[in-house]
């Protein structure tokens, strides 16, 4: 979802690539470098190796930008490691990629490591790394500014590769880097599916340096290494690589190479695993540095722990030739003996080393299928919870809600369980892709349309369950067919609508025996029923008359002595703006505000007809209009009375009670849901046109609700624009674009509500004047610059003091973000803007679960504290 919330920056990130592709297509088609942590839409050219960075933004969902301590932040430091992302949350967070080339193909993967005390605390964590399915290493960094980099070789089982990192209880794990090199198919080919690097070295360097890209085309680190007692031997003809290689070995590490001084004695070599029963492949890279006179013959026999490994062989004069074995090697020292044949009379050489150990690779693999259609239906609802990797494995890693069978190969997924995770829309038709699945609970959310005929191809499936989803459609009669054979069980309640489909209602009496609803839902469903009825009636007795016989018109309109009598003749002003004045009233002893119209602002006409469609508007997240005055010049509008202020009051710093992420969010959601009504479910759709925190009103739930329909224009449908003669709004939440064109849509209303967003993020004024040069500027800009530093705690108003998920506040950053994108085509509709902030306030809601358990870990621990006594003196 937030891809595609993001389209607009990703944009900007082509462009550069596709710049960055033109200038030097050949070289390095076949990389993907990934600056984690780097802001989304900055991509950039390392000034070293020339390797284009782009940013990470597109292949992770989780994790927060965080920058190093500039304590560590050296001249020489690349600048890959500048910025990391770090994972605080979740136990294990994944980044997808998907390759150019991919399924078949073979890569170089990298992850480089630098924590740089990026978070303050001094101390690095240690972590666990996982490529795909399979753990990969763990990540132990001795302090802060140590850099470690992983290395895998891998020939791609799927398209898209899958990298984790999992904690282990010893803090976050972050990351810095993240590479991928395209390698030549028919290199490193072994019986090994998965190779670590263990080590890579330029044997007898006479630079002592570095070796990688552009000298070495695939980008390999080449480390210089030098053995004690070996000469080095180095050549300035060039040395090809070969037509026959296809390591693409770089010229510089194979121009130097170590050999023996005196010729009989073996050049050896060795080096002890960690582990005895860790298994290796050794690749040998050769190249004669020294042009053979006749009487000169080079040629040697290779053992391994005196074994024969290969040989006799002669390397060929400046061509390169690579050996090794596809068996893996171990044991508790694996050495290396190069023992020059009775024949030969020059020593054996060496150029180039490399060692990978073998990673075992789990055989377990879930159904393609399967894995596509739970993609599917995660990006559909936008969900994150911890659905990350391969759905079904590893299988302490199953993705929350879901079952699978490991009995069959590939795994399937049997049961998926969606009760309760805030899902809104449709039913995911991908869903009926999963074709082992059994059991599915879709219950408590609030989806809504028909359930899909789909799913009755679903032929596993034993339990459907929907109850609790107030907005749903009719039952297809598939569905109902297996129902009835009692192949399936149904499970319905608290379905309000369920029945409301014409389809349904023809058939009524032959489904109300086949659904099975249970005892359970039954009682829940008849608890509702009575609680709406008290409900229903409290109201009936508290709300003015006009709204309960609201199918007489007239009944709304009231003369203007009555609005003088109702508001004891305008007693009480609780507010003015533009183009009104506001009065406190009462309508059958329950309080209303009354808004009295300044006359000139609407003619007649188009006042009853505007008056007209807002009083067909409900909803819980608007004030309704209850009645209306109109009498010669006096245009009156009567609302309900919200009594607990306007959102702008609450956000200012004046207020004392500092309202929580969590509320915030609320209110986000709140109002969001309500313009997404005026645009979505009324017909002709409605624009606000004045989107703001003054007109959120608050009641004493702190439910928001919006106000202020008076600059409200309905428009038709069929031209989804329509040209104003008046520019409208307030300042600093005007749509730019509207403004310029004069041409108003529901998206300038977006543009607004991401202004708002961004309000309620940071409690700030939209404009804020700089005292020095008196320039103006928008609350946008300011964010803006900050999220360029990745410093999410800076944007979110101070006063939280970081009480709030740090995703839940990206997340609603960006979200603000994308509703501010200056082409109004590129903003989210508020359909989608309510699903992306309804995650916000989800992930908050997380955290907070969470945090119950971690306060109670937390004060165990501080009487261990002793520092504590000592730094607070007791005064006397
Ligand atoms: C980035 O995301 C967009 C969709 O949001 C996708 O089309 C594109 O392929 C992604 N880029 C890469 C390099 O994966
Ligand atoms: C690191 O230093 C360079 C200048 O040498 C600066 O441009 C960059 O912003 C610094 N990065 C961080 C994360 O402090
Ligand atoms: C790479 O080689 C393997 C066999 O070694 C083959 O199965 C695979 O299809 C090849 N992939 C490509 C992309 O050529
Ligand atoms: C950090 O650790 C590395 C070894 O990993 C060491 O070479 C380096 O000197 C250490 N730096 C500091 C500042 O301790
Ligand atoms: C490289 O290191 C070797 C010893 O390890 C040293 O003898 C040689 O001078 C060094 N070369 C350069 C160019 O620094
Ligand atoms: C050369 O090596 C062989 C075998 O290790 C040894 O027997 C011989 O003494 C060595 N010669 C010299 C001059 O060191
Ligand atoms: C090889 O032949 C050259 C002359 O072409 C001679 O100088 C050299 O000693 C010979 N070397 C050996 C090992 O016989
Ligand atoms: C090479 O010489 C060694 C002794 O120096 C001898 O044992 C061996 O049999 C010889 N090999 C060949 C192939 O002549
Ligand atoms: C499905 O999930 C809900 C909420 O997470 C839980 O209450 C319920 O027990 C789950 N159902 C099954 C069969 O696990
Ligand atoms: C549920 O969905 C309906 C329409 O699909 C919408 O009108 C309503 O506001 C939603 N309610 C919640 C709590 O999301």
């Amino acid at each position: 979802m937030i891809m595609e919330l993001l389209r607009y920056c990703f944009l900007q990130i082509f462009l550069a690539l596709a710049i960055s592709f033109l200038v030097n297509a050949q070289d390095q088609s076949g990389f993907v470098s990934i600056d984690c942590g780097n802001s989304k839409d900055s991509s950039y050219t390392d000034s070293v190796t020339g390797i284009k960075y782009i940013s990470d933004a597109n292949f992770t969902e989780t994790g927060v930008s965080k920058s190093i301590s500039s304590d560590f932040n050296t001249t020489t430091l690349p600048q890959q490691f500048w910025y990391v992302r770090s994972f605080p949350e979740g136990e294990r967070n994944c980044y997808t990629i998907k390759l150019a080339q991919g399924k078949g193909f073979k890569y170089l993967i990298r992850a480089s490591f630098m924590y740089g005390n990026y978070d303050g605390e001094g101390k690095p964590p240690v972590f666990d790394l996982y490529m795909g399915i399979n753990k990969w290493d763990s990540v132990v960094l001795s302090n802060e500014s140590s850099i470690i980099t992983k290395e895998v070789i891998h020939a791609l089982p799927t398209s898209s590769v899958c990298v984790c990192l999992v904690t282990t209880g010893f803090g976050s794990p972050f990351i810095s880097a993240l590479e991928f090199r395209l390698l030549k198919n028919a290199s490193y080919v072994t019986d090994s599916k998965l190779l670590a690097l263990h080590r890579r070295l330029d044997v007898g360097s006479i630079t002592n340096e570095t070796v990688r890209y552009r000298d070495d085309f695939c980008d390999r680190i080449w480390l210089p290494f030098n053995f004690l007692n070996y000469k080095i031997i180095s050549t300035s003809s060039t040395v090809d690589s070969g037509i026959s290689n296809s390591y693409n070995l770089p010229r510089i590490v194979m121009s130097t190479a170590i050999t023996t001084d005196n010729a009989s004695a073996p050049l050896e070599f060795h080096w002890v695993p960690e582990d005895p029963s860790a298994k290796y492949h050794i690749f040998l890279h050769f190249a004669d540095l020294q042009k053979l006179q006749m009487n000169q013959s080079r040629e040697f026999n290779i053992y391994q722990n005196e074994e024969y490994f290969n040989g006799p062989f002669s390397p060929d004069y400046l061509q390169s030739t690579t050996l090794f074995s596809t068996k893996p090697m171990s044991g508790e020292t694996i050495a290396f003996k190069f023992v020059k044949t009775n024949t030969s009379n020059l020593p054996p050489i060496l150029n180039a080393l490399e060692v990978y150990r073998v990673l075992e690779t789990s055989e377990s693999r879930t159904d393609e299928q399967d894995v596509k259609a739970m993609t599917n239906v995660k990006s559909f609802y936008g969900m994150r919870k911890n659905w990350q990797g391969d759905p079904c494995l590893p299988e302490s890693f199953v993705w929350h809600g879901l079952s699978c069978s490991y009995d069959e190969t590939p795994n399937r997924i049997t049961s998926l369980n969606l009760s309760s995770s805030g899902l809104v829309g449709e039913i995911a038709t991908s869903i009926s892709e999963l074709t082992s699945l059994q059991y599915l609970d879709l219950s408590n959310n609030n989806l809504s349309g028909p359930v899909p005929s789909l799913l009755s191809e679903l032929h596993s499936l034993k339990v459907l369950d929907l109850r609790n989803n107030p907005h749903l459609g009719s039952i297809p009669s598939e569905l109902m067919e297996k129902s009835k054979n009692g192949s399936l069980t149904i499970r319905v309640g608290g379905n309000a609508d369920l029945c409301a489909s014409s389809s349904c209602q023809k058939k009524k009496k032959s489904y109300v025996i086949p659904i099975v609803a249970s005892v359970s839902s039954l009682l829940v469903l008849v608890a509702a029923i009575a609680v709406g009825i008290i409900i229903w009636r409290k109201r009936a007795r508290k709300q003015p008359d006009v709204r309960i016989t609201s199918l007489e018109p007239k009944k709304h309109q009231l003369s203007y002595s009555q609005i003088q009598h109702m508001t004891n003749n305008f007693e009480t002003k609780i507010g003015e703006g533009g183009f009104a004045k506001v009065f406190l009233g009462y309508l059958d002893n329950t309080q209303v505000a009354v808004k009295v119209l300044k006359a000139s602002v609407q003619g007649y006409k188009e006042f009853e007809a505007e008056v007209k469609l807002l009083l067909r508007i409900h909803h819980t997240n608007l004030t309704s209009l209850v009645g209306f005055c109109c009498e010669n010049t006096n245009l009156v509008l009567i609302y309900e009375y919200i009594n607990n202020g306007n959102l702008k009051e609450h956000l200012s710093g004046g207020n004392v009670r500092v309202l929580s992420w969590e509320e915030r969010m609320q209110i986000a959601v709140d109002a969001a849901q309500g313009l997404e009504y005026l645009h979505h479910g009324c017909k002709p759709p409605i624009v606000h046109r004045d989107v703001k925190s003054a007109n959120i009103l608050l009641n004493e739930n702190f439910e928001a609700k919006i106000a202020d329909f008076g600059l409200s224009k309905s428009f038709p449908t069929e031209s989804r624009s329509h040209l104003t003669t008046v520019v409208a709004g307030t300042e600093g939440y005007l749509d730019p674009e509207y403004y310029a064109t004069g041409w108003l849509t529901e998206k300038s209303d977006v543009y607004s509500f991401g202004v708002l967003i961004l309000e309620i993020i940071t409690s700030l004024p939209v404009l804020q004047i700089d005292r020095a040069s008196s320039e103006r500027h928008h609350i946008s800009q300011w964010v803006r610059d900050l999220m360029n530093t990745g410093d999410i705690e800076s944007i979110v108003d101070q006063r939280l003091r970081g009480n709030f998920d740090l995703s839940s506040a990206w997340k609603a950053v960006e979200i603000a973000m994308t509703c501010l994108s200056m082409d109004s085509t590129e903003r989210p509709d508020m359909k989608e803007v309510v699903r992306e902030l309804s995650e916000c306030l989800g992930l908050e809601r997380a955290r907070k679960r969470r945090n119950v358990d971690f306060d109670i870990g937390k004060s165990n621990t501080i009487t261990r504290d002793f520092r504590e006594s000592e730094v607070t003196p007791r005064s006397r």
